[in-house]
């Protein structure tokens, strides 16, 4: 039945066929509302079922929360007249009913029907399922190349279909501030473009020469926490502090490092790398970023959904340069009796954690955070390799496993010379399908601190919606299995039977859209000749 990420047990009755018709109802048991008008709204428009609440049929389409069930997991059970998705919990009920739609057929990942009148039948099946980490993540980068409010959405679909449940929605940046925070106004009216851009790696002579932005107001971040909260994704935002914060500079100068650079000839900037210009630690700056988390914590509300408490702060790649030459910065490492530098980006990190703790929140941030000693609560996104998460794990905090060298899907997936903007690691999609989140050596206690995992786009050399789909597919359908299904030990993966039943999810792929990398290379309106990437066997990659 070719599904992807493959369910933990599958029984059927070969051969076997369950019909559904435009009389076939749905029943949806309590709780269970969100689910159905999913189901009308999705699988309805594709398969042009109306899924009618009352009327005659041989057996209605039964929807149920059994809290017997994980809270994640479902049963799926299709038998003649029975038809029946059960889950722990309506999380649960919702990945059975993706698991219902691949069944359908590749057709069902449309958004009308081909014919109408169509006849739908599916396999006597059952299946139990449950996911074996409870944070499955893609983090998509929206600073460095815009992806306006249509294809975030887009992403949360294609998100659903694959049983992904965390976006990290990488917000701000040095190349571009994209959310509306009504008591600075310049972070957007400013901070949201830029007049060029890089047009490959940092030492490609290209440009771009035409404006750059975009953000998304505080209705539209409303519009996509519900349309995410619908599919049972959490939104999980992250500002970057006190580091990437070149584009908020821009927009407030007073926010920067004003007694090392002349601030106000700053602009958002228009090129990759890791930027010196740093927020300065003073109470203004803090006072300000307050402000911005306020309104933050409005539109990313901690409700009911497992992780909604979460507020990413980034904390990764913060220079101290304009710290050690600023007699401000100096001073205020004096007063605050802190050893160093490094010592005053912990103390800056450490405000906004208690600062959100005191607001019931957490605070998650790049691994880089952990250097300092963090307050209980507080989880880190491992990104430079295993170690920050061994680390984080062993001094009892939680953590997300997305190691650079495994899950950052924006480097190749292949060696060869057609890919477009190669950098980085060449991880292919075997590459992605061996990832193992959780490290060999730890106990099982240091295990029950891995949330889970995380794949991320970083969007430096992906300028469109093109390019993001080719690096995220197939990989991102590879991680999937590894985030949801029972794998076992790297080298004993079937990735043969991965790729098998990827045929049957290409046409899924294909049917919504998605310009994944086809497994024979990039078409070739998919490659970029003439633009610089970054060498294979460089030193680790650092944008
Ligand atoms: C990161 O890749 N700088 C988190």
């Amino acid at each position: 039945m070719d599904l992807i990420p493959a369910p933990w047990r599958i029984g059927g009755n070969e051969g076997g066929r369950v019909r559904l018709d435009d009389r076939t109802r749905l029943e949806a048991g309590p709780g269970t509302e969100g689910v159905a008008r999913w189901l009308r709204t999705t699988v309805g428009a594709a398969t042009g079922l109306p899924f009618p609440e009352h009327g005659d049929s041989e057996g209605p389409l039964r929807l149920a929360v059994d809290p017997g069930l994980p809270p994640e997991g479902y049963r799926l059970s299709l038998h003649g007249p029975g038809r029946l998705i059960e889950g722990g919990s309506a999380a649960g009920v919702f990945w059975g009913a993706q698991t219902f739609r691949q069944l359908l057929g590749p057709d069902a990942f449309r958004r009308a029907p081909l014919r109408p009148g169509r006849v739908w039948d599916l396999p006597e099946v059952t299946v139990e399922d449950r996911p074996r980490f409870r944070w499955r993540g893609l983090m998509l980068d929206v600073a460095r190349h815009f992806t306006p409010k249509d294809g975030v959405l887009r992403h949360l679909d294609l998100m659903a279909a694959h049983k992904l449940n965390v976006f990290h929605f990488h917000l701000t940046d040095d190349q571009g501030w994209r959310i509306e925070i009504k008591r600075h106004p310049r972070l957007t009216e400013v901070g949201s473009w830029r007049a060029r851009t890089k047009f490959g790696h940092r030492t490609s002579p290209l440009w771009d020469e035409k404006p750059h932005g975009g953000h998304y107001t505080q209705d539209d971040i409303r519009e996509i926490v519900a349309y995410a909260a619908e599919r049972h994704i959490t939104v999980v935002p992250e500002i970057d502090v006190p580091g990437h914060s070149q584009a908020a500079i821009a927009a407030y100068p007073e926010l920067g490092n004003t007694d090392v650079v002349d601030t106000t000839r700053l602009s958002v900037w228009d090129t990759w790398g890791v930027n010196p210009n740093v927020l300065a630690p003073t109470d203004d700056t803090l006072r300000f970023y307050e402000g911005v988390f306020e309104e933050v914590l409005g539109l990313f509300p901690a409700d009911a959904a497992q992780f909604s408490a979460f507020i990413h702060v980034g904390g990764d790649e913060c220079p101290k340069d304009q710290w050690r030459r600023s007699p401000a910065a100096q001073a205020r490492i004096r007063e605050l009796g802190l050893a160093d530098e490094d010592a005053l980006q912990s103390w800056f990190v450490r405000h906004f954690d208690t600062w959100l703790s005191a607001r019931g929140r957490r605070l998650i941030g790049w691994d880089e955070i952990l250097e300092g000693g963090l307050a209980e609560g507080a989880a880190v996104s491992s990104w430079r390799g295993y170690a920050g998460g061994i680390a984080a794990a062993r001094a009892g905090h939680d953590v997300v496993m997305c190691p650079e060298q495994q899950v950052y899907l924006d480097h190749r997936q292949h060696d060869g010379p057609d890919e477009p903007v190669p950098i980085g690691y060449v991880r292919t999609l075997e590459d992605v399908y061996r990832f193992e989140p959780v490290p060999a050596e730890f106990t099982p206690g240091e295990t029950a601190h891995v949330l889970g995992t995380q794949a991320n786009l970083w969007t430096e050399v992906t300028e469109d919606q093109a390019r993001v789909d080719y690096q995220a597919f197939p990989r991102l359908a590879a991680f999937a299995e590894v985030a949801w299904s029972a794998l076992p030990v790297p080298a004993e993966r079937d990735f043969a039977g991965f790729e098998r039943r990827m045929e049957a999810h290409y046409g899924r792929l294909d049917a919504l859209g998605v310009g994944y990398r086809p497994p024979g290379g990039p078409r070739p309106w998919q490659r970029r000749p003439g633009v610089l990437g970054r060498p294979v066997d460089g030193p680790p990659p650092s944008r």
